[in-house]
């Protein structure tokens, strides 16, 4: 794994850390890498009206874009389960729209990894290219 992978990783365990999950209890990090090099990081957050709860990866995604990253090199996601947690259908239709075709490294607290590209997540992937 190069340095930035394991950068993203760690920026993923730390944030974590930081999950407000009092309902499910599943705590989840996610850390992307933007175009600059720059690396934000997400925590999933819950809310007592239950759907209102925002996942890690968007968290991780919106905060780049809220800092002006458009676009997303790749993604590391980490969870508490021996069956590492891949992004829900949300997310992923997120991480394609501004990402693309992009690695997405999955984690758990063993530092257990995996790496695969969106296509596989989310082949034949809805996007603003069929809007014009
Ligand atoms: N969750 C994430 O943050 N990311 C995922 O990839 C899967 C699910 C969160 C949402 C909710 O707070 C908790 O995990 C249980 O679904």
């Amino acid at each position: 794994m190069d340095e930035t992978a394991e950068r993203l990783l760690s920026a993923a365990h730390e944030c974590r850390e930081r999950a407000f999950a009092p309902f499910s209890g599943f705590r989840v990090g996610a850390a992307v890498e933007a175009d600059d090099g720059s690396i934000f990081a997400g925590c999933n957050v819950e809310s007592a009206s239950y759907g209102l709860t925002m996942c890690a990866e968007r968290v991780a995604i919106f905060s780049a874009v809220a800092a002006g990253r458009k676009r997303i090199k790749r993604i590391s996601v980490v969870a508490e389960s021996d069956e590492l947690t891949a992004p829900c259908g949300a997310c992923r239709q997120v991480i394609w729209e501004f990402g693309g075709d992009i690695p997405v490294t999955l984690s758990n607290l063993n530092r257990k990894t995996e790496t695969i590209r969106m296509s596989e997540l989310l082949p034949k992937a809805f996007d603003s290219t069929y809007l014009k």
